[in-house]
This record gives structure tokens, sequence and C-alpha cells, in this order.
């Protein structure tokens, strides 16, 4: 066993560490307060590769390996968290998706520009009334021979107004239930596809998040992913590697409000010391740290799996449950080890509380994780 990174792995990690700094941070206040999109910076993950991290390079892809992916979501979560969910779904919901289950001609036409970042993906999956209970998808597509019609309303979907290409599950054949469900690539402009305003959110403000709604919208048979009635289990292994990344942005978050918390501790003095001598902090430190740590491992173990071929739908959602939990417990640690700093918005450590509630959330709630994992243990 090894728990060292290699070389490039450091190479790696220190390369969005820098742009996080670097490019991420000057902006990230404004954007959040303004709910800014950061389109320009986007463009930046693109040409450094963030966008198609794990994409095989003949499609335009990096060709690195899912432990990069996590250290690079990592890196980025700790300072915008906004800024990584463009790239978790990008890359694991979107680009994953395809190269795992589209056809080469879908991968030629798409692929090759979501992984470069010419073009921006979205994943719809939620509904009204299919969030956690996906496989009730009321979103309809009526099967017409070389065409499918689609009919529905998709929720909270991330990157909603600025996204190229859609990934949208819809039910074809609601006697089959979860054998029913398709999923389709939809191209923004199809006529009868349209883009609702934009959510006003907790968290992660900077991301882009819409309902659609689908009326009557035509989409080619060529269009469909897979087999007839593989998109719930599209969705559902594709969902497996987006946790891994959504476990990396909540230790991205948890561990750069520690970082902060530790500064902070070490630098402001009460009672005639710093702060980080009073043992009421120091062990808020020690606690966040080590469960810090224990998350880490877990979201390394769950890339790992994926590396090498392993089943990760348990690990996968063992990292997000257990990483999400810890950085919203220890980013309201970081804001009481900042003391009234810590509830003004230059300090940063506020809106990481804030971005930390949806990792609880989003890919799937804590609750739909411990259902994952509890019946995987029944099973084995
Ligand atoms: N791999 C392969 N097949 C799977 C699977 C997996 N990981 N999980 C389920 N399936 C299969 C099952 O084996 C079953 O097939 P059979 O009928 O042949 O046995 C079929 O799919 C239906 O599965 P279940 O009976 O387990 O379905 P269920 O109704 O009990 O629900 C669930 C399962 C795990 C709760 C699922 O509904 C779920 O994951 N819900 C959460 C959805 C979610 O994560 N949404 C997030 C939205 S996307 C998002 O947030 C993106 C964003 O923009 C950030």
């Amino acid at each position: 066993m090894d728990f060292s990174l290699s070389e490039e792995h450091i190479m790696i990690r220190d390369a969005a560490r820098d742009f996080a700094k670097t490019e991420l941070l000057p902006g990230v206040i404004d954007r959040d307060n303004k709910q800014e999109f950061p389109q320009e910076l986007v463009k930046k993950m693109g040409d450094l590769g963030f966008l198609g991290i794990m994409v095989d390079p003949k499609y335009g892809g990096s060709g690195m390996d899912a432990v990069s992916y996590v250290l690079i979501m990592e890196e980025l979560s700790k300072v915008d968290a906004s800024a990584s969910v463009i790239v978790s779904v990008n890359n694991s919901l979107v680009c994953y998706g395809l190269e795992a289950y589209g056809n080469e001609e879908q991968k030629e036409k798409y692929l090759t520009k979501l992984a470069t970042g010419e073009f921006l993906g979205a994943f719809c999956l939620s509904e009204p009334e299919a969030g956690s209970d996906a496989t009730s998808q009321r979103t309809t597509a009526i099967n017409k021979g070389d065409h499918y019609i689609l009919n529905g309303t998709k929720n909270w979907i991330t990157n909603g107004g600025r996204a190229d290409v859609y990934l949208v599950i819809a039910q074809t054949d609601r006697d089959k239930g979860s054998h029913g469900i398709n999923a389709f690539i939809v191209e923004k402009g199809t006529k009868g596809f349209d883009i609702g305003p934009k959510e006003d959110k907790l968290g992660i403000r900077g991301s882009d998040t819409h309902t659609l709604q689908f009326n009557d919208v035509k989409v080619p048979k060529e269009n469909r992913i897979g087999a007839n009635g593989s998109g719930f289990r599209f969705a559902m292994k594709t969902l497996s590697g987006g946790r891994i990344g959504i476990a990396a942005q909540a230790l991205g978050i948890a561990s750069g409000a520690y970082e902060l918390a530790l500064k902070y501790s070490k630098e402001r003095k009460a009672f005639g010391t710093e702060i980080c001598n009073h043992q009421a902090i120091a062990f808020k430190l020690a606690d966040m740290y080590t469960d810090i740590e224990a998350a880490r491992m877990m979201v390394m173990k769950a890339a790992w799996d994926k590396d090498q071929g392993n089943n990760y739908d348990k690990s996968s959602a063992m990292a997000k449950l257990y990483a999400s939990k810890v950085a919203m417990e220890h980013t309201v640690e970081a804001v009481q080890i900042h003391g009234g700093n810590g509830f003004v918005k230059e300090y940063h450590v506020e809106r990481l509380m804030r971005d930390a509630k949806i990792t609880q959330i989003y890919e799937g709630t804590s609750e739909i994780q411990k259902i994952v994992i509890s019946r995987s243990l029944i099973k084995e």
C-alpha cells in the first residue's frame, strides 16, 4: 500500500492550486454577490484541460485518471465551488456519460468539443416530482420512428442556461418502469426547448442553475444514448462517478475553510496570545484536520476504485456522504474560529459554509447515499 502521490499527481495538483489562487480567487466574492457565471474562467479551465480531465486524448481530453480529477476538484473547490461544480458536471456527468455509453458518431460530434471546453454540458435528470425518486420520470420521450418527441420539465439544472449540449433523461415506456427510460442528447436552440429564469441560490451562486422546459421537442433517434430502455442505468452509472467529483468538491470546501481557520488562528490574538494557543480553538483544529484527512482517504479510495476498474457505486456514495458531512460541520467551525470576522464576506469562510450545504443535496442527497450504501451491503 502506498499513500504518496506520484510526481505527476503532485504537478497536476499544484497546477490546479496555482490556477485557483491566481485566477479564481481575485473575483470570487464579487461573482458570489452578483451570481455571476465565470465565463472567461471556464474558457481558461478548458484551455488547461480541466473540462475533459479523464477523456481519452483521441477525443480531445487530457487522458488523466480519476485520482487526478479529484486532486483538481479539491484545489478548485478550496477557493471557488461555483467554478468546480461546472468542472464536475462537465467531466463526470456529461463527458464520462458520452465516452462510456455514447456511440462513435456521438463522441466525434459532441465529446470532442465538450472535452476541450468549446462546448459546455448539462445533465438533466431531476424534475419537480422526481428528485430523489429518479425512476418517477414525468418527462416523456415518445418514439416516432426516426425521432422522439420530448415533453416535460427539468429542475435545478447546473449549467442550465450556459450549456450547448444537454443529456436529458425521459420516460419512453411507462409500463416498463426504470427499463422504459432513455437518455438523449439535446442541443441548445432546438425548437420547443426553453430555458427558464436563473435560480437565486444560498450557495454556489456563481454557477448557473435553471429550470428547463421541453414542449414537443423533436430529437433525432441517433441522439439516443445506448440501447432502448438503458437510460436509467446510464444515469445511475454516470452519477456514481459524479458523486466522486462532488465528494472531492466537499473535501475542497472543508480543507479550504480549515486552511483559512488555521491561518487566522495563528494571527488573531485574544487574552494575550494567538487564539490557536487556546485549547478551545486548538481542539477544533485537531478535529477538523482529522476528519478532513479521513474524508480525503475516502475520496481517494473511490477514485482509485474507478481507476482500477472496480465497482465504485458504494465507495463513491460513502465518500460523498462523509465528505459532505465534514464540509458542512467544519465550515461552521471555521466561521466560529473567525468570530465576528467569519460573518463578514471578505474572510471567505461564510461563503464556503453556504457552498458546503449543496454537497449534501445534489447528485443524490445524503439520505440517498445511505440507500445506495445499505443496498450494496445487503447485496454483498
Ligand atoms: N448501476 C446499474 N444499475 C443500477 C444502479 C447502478 N448504480 N442503480 C440502480 N440500478 C438499476 C437497478 O438494478 C434496477 O434494475 P432492475 O429493475 O433490473 O433490478 C433499476 O436500476 C432501478 O433501480 P432501483 O430499483 O434501485 O430504483 P429505485 O427507484 O429504488 O431508486 C435510487 C434508486 C438509488 C434511490 C435512485 O433513484 C437515485 O440514485 N436517486 C437519486 C437521484 C440523484 O442522484 N439525483 C441527482 C440529480 S443530478 C444532479 O444533481 C446534477 C447536477 O446538476 C449537479
